[in-house]
């Protein structure tokens, strides 16, 4: 009986620079441009297996089973792997995420990037990683981000992501404070459809990310955090403001959100070094150097309403699981 088999691991990503909203919808290619960083601390581990015994495409994520359009678009993905190969079997798709689920924490930018790795291997497809990327990127747009390491940039309208600085180009900390375990109300591709067309602000935000970017990017490559941190917070803050002036309003946010904002400006006001982002979630993700990593993640740790607090560095490209961790 035929079987075909991979495992791999990606880690998730956090946008410096947000995206949010479409540049063509059939395609996912995205209205703005992205500068990522890819985080050690939020991994997704994958296997695939084919099998001429399976009936049907089957995928869970932390043993729960997926259904709907989640299951749909994971089959999407396979499926072009699989005309791409020219292999017409079945697959089960096992996944585990080292953190909450679906609530703002990048685990569609991790998941599909394991996905699409493992599926090419499995199938002996030798695809680049650009390839490899722009499959991704279909799926999820800030999953074609986390088949690199360190820090990456996703361009507006582009097929694939690029690298910008490796991981050890410079040793940040990102401090995530889970404000809740349960998953987001609106999913990011509805959330944006529903920006772009009732938000007056949607405009003004496309207009005005690509400077942010660039902003972004250059404080990167300089690795300036005062620099990256105010254009990064102002990101966020121009994508919240965008989706708040939707209708209905498109409200991420939640109270224990705002009481971490208010901790991480405190923080600022005494002399740390620290910044916060948000995506489509309650959660806060703080941006510090080695030095106060310690001193920030006490203070979020006893914050109202944040149940825990993930410290991560700068993280890997995905790559294929060692034998060491084989079944
Ligand atoms: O690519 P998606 O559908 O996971 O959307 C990602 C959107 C944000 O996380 C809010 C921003 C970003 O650039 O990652």
């Amino acid at each position: 009986m035929t079987t075909l088999t991979a495992r791999t691991v990606a880690h998730a990503n956090i946008a410096l620079a947000k995206y949010w909203g479409k540049h063509d919808s059939a395609r996912n290619l995205t209205a703005v441009p992205s500068l990522s960083l890819t985080l050690d601390r939020l991994r997704t581990e994958t296997d695939i297996l084919f099998d001429a015994g399976l009936a049907q495409d089957e995928a869970s994520i932390d043993d729960e089973p997926l259904y709907g359009r989640p299951l749909e678009r994971v089959v999407a993905l396979i499926d072009q792997l699989r005309a791409m190969a020219g292999v017409t079997l079945c697959a089960r798709v096992t996944s585990t995420n080292s953190f909450p689920t679906a609530s703002g924490l990048a685990s569609s930018a991790s998941g599909f990037a394991a996905l699409v790795l493992a599926g090419s291997k499995a199938l002996g497809l030798s695809l680049s990683l650009p390839e490899l990327s722009a499959l991704a990127r279909g799926a999820s747009a800030s999953a074609a981000r986390s088949l690199f390491g360190g820090f990456v940039a996703l361009e507006a309208g582009a097929e694939a992501a690029v690298p910008v600085a490796p991981r050890d180009h410079w040793d940040v900390v990102m401090l995530v404070a889970v404000v809740t375990r349960a998953t987001k109300g609106v999913a990011s591709t509805e959330g944006m459809g529903h920006t772009a067309r009732t938000s007056p602000y949607y405009r003004a935000w496309v207009d005005s990310a690509p400077e942010v970017f660039q902003e972004v990017r250059r404080a990167v490559q300089e690795r300036n955090l005062e620099v990256l941190g105010e254009a990064m917070e102002h990101s966020a803050l121009l994508m919240h403001a965008c989706m708040l002036a939707s209708r209905p309003s498109l409200f991420y946010l939640t109270p224990s959100t705002l009481v971490v904002l208010d901790a991480v400006r405190s923080l600022r006001n005494a002399g740390v070094s620290a910044y916060f982002t948000m995506d489509a979630g309650p959660h806060v993700k703080v941006l510090t150097l080695p030095v106060h990593a310690e001193q920030v993640a006490h203070t979020l740790e006893v914050l109202p309403g944040v149940v825990e607090v993930l410290s991560c560095r700068p993280g890997p490209a995905a790559h294929e699981a060692s034998a060491d961790t084989q079944p």
